[in-house]
């Protein structure tokens, strides 16, 4: 069996459930996991769900992340929340530069930098994403636009970090990229990765796909050599079959 790299299994939920439906979804999902899962598992819910999670998931099987912070420690920014406020959430991980971020509220390459660049002060995990939408991947752009985006976050001696690839066309449509296509994009974002942090540290950090990740596209997907795990928007809002998906990617460790 070849070595791999830890599966990582995270949950988007977006702006979706009530603090009593996450509740429940906690309940089911600890009651169903694993003692040792044999893969990270990380939910990103929305701010107002966030303490009332850390309550319920106290579990080491189990991490909380928010799904963006502002760059600023604190200050004067109407909406938004910072990476000291994260971690008193009890989060440890953030998303940065999700494409819903960036087309709903403008944020630009070298923002997702910044936010990136705090939350590794902060002590907090970035899970940089990455992607291209239909009309760049028509206009044979895709690589143009991913090495855009990850040199502007990325450079020498940059700390421990996880990124996610997700093709804003395979987001929420249904259409997942093909296991081939995926990995065609997970090595070159590895490889560029080494070239602008460290090979090293390249060859180990987790790269997540996510659009449209189902139960039934999963094991395809993992078996891939590039793909460490992935990044789950609708799915990961059943506890069923974010289970089902945790159990696959934790079969291909
Ligand atoms: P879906 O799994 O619903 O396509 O969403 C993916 C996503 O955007 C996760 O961040």
């Amino acid at each position: 069996m070849r070595m791999r790299r830890q599966p990582v299994v995270a949950g988007n939920w977006k702006m979706h459930k009530l603090r009593r439906e996450a509740q429940e979804f906690c309940q089911e999902l600890l009651a169903n996991l694993d003692e040792e899962p044999q893969a990270s598992i990380i939910l990103y819910p929305s701010f107002p769900l966030l303490t009332d999670m850390a309550a319920a998931l106290d579990d080491p099987r189990v991490s909380l992340g928010g799904q963006d912070l502002h760059p600023a420690d604190s200050g004067a920014h109407t909406g938004d929340v910072s990476g000291p406020q994260l971690i008193d959430a009890g989060c440890s991980w953030v998303l940065c530069g999700h494409s819903e971020r960036r087309a709903d509220h403008a944020e630009s390459d070298a923002l997702v930098g910044r936010k990136a660049e705090a939350a590794l002060q902060h002590g907090l995990t970035p899970m940089i994403c990455v992607g291209e939408t239909a009309a760049q991947r028509e206009a044979g752009q895709t690589f143009k636009v991913l090495e855009r985006q990850l040199s502007a976050v990325f450079s020498q001696e940059f700390g421990e970090f996880t990124l996610a690839y997700e093709p804003v066309w395979a987001i929420g449509s249904g259409l997942s990229a093909t296991p081939e296509l995926a990995q065609e994009v997970h090595a070159f974002l590895r490889q560029r990765l080494a070239e602008l942090v460290d090979p090293e540290q390249a060859n180990w950090v987790s790269i997540l796909y996510g659009g449209s990740v189902k139960p039934e596209n999963a094991a395809a997907l993992i078996a891939q050599p590039d793909i460490d795990g992935f990044l789950i928007g609708g799915a990961s809002l059943d506890p069923d079959k974010f289970l089902a998906i945790i159990r696959l990617a934790a079969a291909a460790a």
